[in-house]
């Protein structure tokens, strides 16, 4: 029976991930991201509207009025359409004068006056996605520029890049046979020299299967295309996260896209669903709506301590699907209930009632990493704690519930 029940978990382990990578422990070495980023960026919230420098600065501010930076959200980004439509005669970058009136420096320095950190936005192509300048032939330029701004974070695009043979540069390439990573190496190598350290955001929307080299280029990579303001949307990219959760490792992360929060399209359910199904796959955590107007609700979701301190656990292995003995297989697309993964001091279990309200039950014997007996389990959203062999939880649709379960506290074995 015990070899039936783990020959089943090694199944939906195969299920769900890809093809062995060949180098897991190698990752880009800038001491960066060794946990998932925490912080804010304001694409989510408006697109081109808040790239300014009003902005960042009610954002940071904002973050540690609600608690948010005590929380661990600490980088304030700025999306695209921050800079003017062209580079300067000496081929700079430029802020625009309107919405950056003192340049960038000095917000930066003011952000970082507060205990925060600083984030901005460019393009590995020629053109930022929204029209504005991008890094191509510029690399070591921009890097340089960014180092003297004091920038932390820079998220570097993929519009407007060579598109197969015939010399287009279109805004987004599906060739292929085209790859982006050449260009993620060289700005790479540029922000490697440019001496500040600053966290590489890879934003190639999961083009050349990028979890594959992410690790030795970036401190994270989006795996997906642009997240939307819907539920359908959090599944389908927490779906696809589940099946590439073994890249995952500190100083390079998966990145889920950012938080959709707060943005009136999901109901508090599937916010707590969205905000821990990102938390337990290692995603790093960007709020992307108005801070002014956050309800309590989503607050609290933000806020909470346990399942930051998963996210931010220092093993950073991400959870991925595990099959229940009894329960079906997952099916390639869609979300799965049931997941689990490993913590330095415990196993993460998350059950999402993926599909409409359910009755979701577990029993500890099937998780990777734990086995039968008694264990000692604290839930994230409610509180609850207990020991015993499993949990189970009513949910209401498209809710979660995300319970540590604690290795040291096995309370009895029956091997
Ligand atoms: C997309 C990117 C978004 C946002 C936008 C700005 O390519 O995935 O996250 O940055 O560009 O134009």
């Amino acid at each position: 029976m015990k070899f039936a029940l783990s020959l089943l978990v090694i199944c939906a382990f195969q299920h769900t991930s890809l093809a062995a990578p060949s180098a897991l422990t190698k990752r880009l070495e800038n001491g960066l991201g060794r946990t998932p980023a925490l912080g804010y960026n304001n694409w989510n919230n408006g697109g081109c509207t808040h790239a300014t420098a009003e902005s960042a600065l009610n954002v940071a501010n904002l973050l540690i009025s609600l608690g948010l930076k005590d929380a661990g959200y600490t980088y304030v980004n700025t999306d695209d359409c921050w800079s003017s439509n062209s580079r300067n005669s000496t081929g700079h970058l430029v802020p625009d004068p309107t919405k950056w009136p003192q340049g960038i420096k000095p917000v930066a320095d003011e952000i970082h006056s507060m205990g925060l950190k600083f984030g901005l936005y460019g393009d590995a192509g020629i053109m930022t996605c929204a029209g504005y300048p991008g890094s191509q032939g510029h690399e070591v330029q921009d890097a340089l520029t960014l180092a003297e701004w004091d920038v932390d974070y820079w998220k570097h695009d993929a519009c407007y890049l060579p598109c197969g043979d015939s010399g287009d540069v279109p805004q987004g390439c599906y060739d292929p046979n085209s790859s982006t990573k050449p260009y993620y190496g060289i700005m790479r190598d540029a922000l490697a020299e440019a001496g500040r350290p600053i966290f590489f955001s890879i934003c190639n929307w999961g083009r050349d299967s990028v979890w594959t080299w992410g690790k030795d280029y970036g401190n994270s990579w989006r795996m997906s295309n642009d997240i939307a303001n819907n539920w359908g949307s959090v599944a389908s990219i927490a779906a696809r996260a589940a099946g590439i959760a073994e890249y995952a490792g500190p100083g390079g992360f998966n990145d889920l896209d950012m938080l959709q929060v707060g943005n009136g399209g999901l109901n508090e359910n599937e916010e707590r669903a969205h905000v821990g199904l990102w938390a337990i796959a290692k995603s790093p955590l960007l709020i992307g709506t108005d801070l002014s107007k956050l309800q309590n609700s989503t607050l609290n979701i933000l806020k909470n301590k346990a399942l930051i301190a998963i996210n931010q656990d220092t093993l950073g292995k991400a959870a991925t699907y595990f099959q229940p003995a009894g329960a079906s297989a997952p099916v390639d697309g869609s979300l799965y209930p049931y997941w689990a993964g490993p913590l330095s001091d415990g196993v993460v279990v998350g059950i999402v009632a993926s599909e409409g309200a359910a009755n979701l039950s577990v029993s500890f014997a099937d998780v990777p990493g734990l086995g039968s007996g008694s264990w000692e389990w604290s839930e994230a959203f409610t509180g609850a704690t207990g020991e015993g062999t499993g949990v189970s939880a009513d949910l209401p649709a498209h809710d979660m519930r995300v319970y540590k379960v604690s290795k040291g506290t096995l309370m009895y074995s029956v091997r």
